[in-house]
């Protein structure tokens, strides 16, 4: 598969088949994810293969409440834990009713699930002092994510990036021994796909592409 069709076809997998994924294509995938580029070229990721059925069960826990609260703020019409979705009177609250997620319900057997942590300390925030979130730090650690993914793809796995993850940091840090200074990026689910998504909905070039300004012409090629 040539890169370019790797990269207009590789959809996210969330269910997967029960053939196992051995340590030696698991190795290759992160050995292949390695050169994906990072600010200063710091590599300030890292990454936690979980195996412990009790760590993951635990994790599956945090997942889903997080999971249930996105669904329920998307569900009004807001978007869910984005800048604008300030915590007001109108958001929904707790308890959120229970969402079934194909991962989250299998976490026990999903072939491969990596925590990928960051240190923050490796990331040069050039928007840290802006009156605004900041958000270039992610561009060290998530090039990574998706090179693993395009890697695993390149192998015949699928699998999928997910952060919920992220917003209980503080209550799984201690559960993975999260160092100082670190933060949770993302956890990838990988494995065999039961179906390879290959039709991807994306908006074309000229939907988000403009010339010399934001409200230039549209670039149409
Ligand atoms: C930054 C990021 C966060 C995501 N978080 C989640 C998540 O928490 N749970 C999940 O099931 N999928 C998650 N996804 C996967 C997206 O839902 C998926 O990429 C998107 O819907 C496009 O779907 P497709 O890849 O099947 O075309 C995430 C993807 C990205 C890039």
């Amino acid at each position: 598969m040539d890169a370019s069709e790797a990269l207009r076809s590789t959809g996210s997998v969330r269910r997967f088949t029960e053939q196992p994924v051995d340590d030696e294509t698991l190795h290759a995938i992160l050995d292949d994810a390695r050169f994906a580029p990072s600010g200063g070229n710091r590599q300030g990721w890292r990454v936690v293969v979980v195996r412990d059925r009790s760590i993951r069960l635990e994790l599956g826990r945090h997942m889903q409440a997080v999971w249930d609260e996105y669904i329920a703020i998307n569900a009004t019409g807001r978007t869910a834990f984005s800048v604008t979705d300030i915590n007001d009177a109108e958001r929904p609250q707790p308890p959120y009713a229970s969402v079934p997620s194909d991962l989250v319900d299998a976490i026990e057997h999903v072939p491969a699930v990596l925590v990928i942590g960051v240190d923050m300390r490796q990331l040069a925030l050039m928007d840290k002092d802006l009156n605004r979130t900041a958000i270039v730090g992610g561009a060290s650690v998530y090039p990574f994510c998706w090179s693993a993914l395009l890697s695993a793809r390149s192998r015949g796995l699928g699998g999928v990036l997910t952060t919920f993850l992220a917003r209980r940091e503080p209550s799984v840090a201690s559960l993975l021994g999260l160092p100082e200074h670190h933060a949770i990026a993302a956890t990838l689910f990988l494995g065999y796909p039961e179906h390879q998504p290959t039709k991807l909905r994306r908006r074309p070039v000229d939907a988000f592409t403009t010339v010399d300004r934001f409200d230039g012409s549209a670039f149409t090629g």
